[in-house]
């Protein structure tokens, strides 16, 4: 579950302000903590790609982590959901809890808008449950984790 892919910068074409962003948003907090926290600035919680299929959103956010060497969790959005009340709050709490054990790391929710958009009524309470969740654990969170959704 846990990985560090091997993609480069110069693997993606074009996207410099992008990649420069990422590197910004994901890279820097990460690196300089003692930085931020002296300027008084709150790094971003998460990160929300998103586009067309194909258009490069695994690629950069598997680029990140190769290239800042952060462990790499992907997630499908459709895992989480489960018919039994509190398991899908369950599994959400067992990724942050193995990426704190993996931190320095990204999770990477795939298909992130799909899940919370389109997703089943009958499955509509968890949604808007869980919806809540991954921000809450990651502001709780003290270690560096980084969360990136598409
Ligand atoms: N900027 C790029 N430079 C080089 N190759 C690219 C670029 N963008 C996409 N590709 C190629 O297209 C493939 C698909 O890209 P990627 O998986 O990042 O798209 P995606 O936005 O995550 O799509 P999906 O929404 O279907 O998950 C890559 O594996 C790569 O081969
Ligand atoms: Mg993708």
């Amino acid at each position: 579950m846990v990985e560090i892919p091997n993609v480069s910068w110069d693997d993606i074409g074009g996207y410099d302000e992008i990649k420069q962003k990422l590197k910004e948003a994901v890279e820097w907090p990460i690196k300089h903590p003692q930085a931020f926290s002296r300027m008084g600035i709150r790094p971003p919680q998460g990160i929300l790609l998103y586009g067309p299929p194909g258009c490069s959103k695994t690629l950069l956010a598997k680029a990140i982590a190769s290239q800042s060497k952060l462990n790499f969790i992907p997630v499908k959005g459709p895992e989480l959901f489960n018919k039994y009340v509190g398991e899908s709050e369950r599994a959400v709490r067992e990724i942050f809890r193995k990426a704190r054990a993996a931190s320095p790391a990204v999770i990477f929710f795939v298909s992130f808008l799909a899940f919370f958009c389109k997703a089943p009524e009958s499955y509509s309470r968890t949604r808007t449950k869980l919806m809540h969740w991954p921000p809450r654990e990651g502001r709780a969170m003290m270690v560096p984790v980084c969360t990136i959704a598409c």
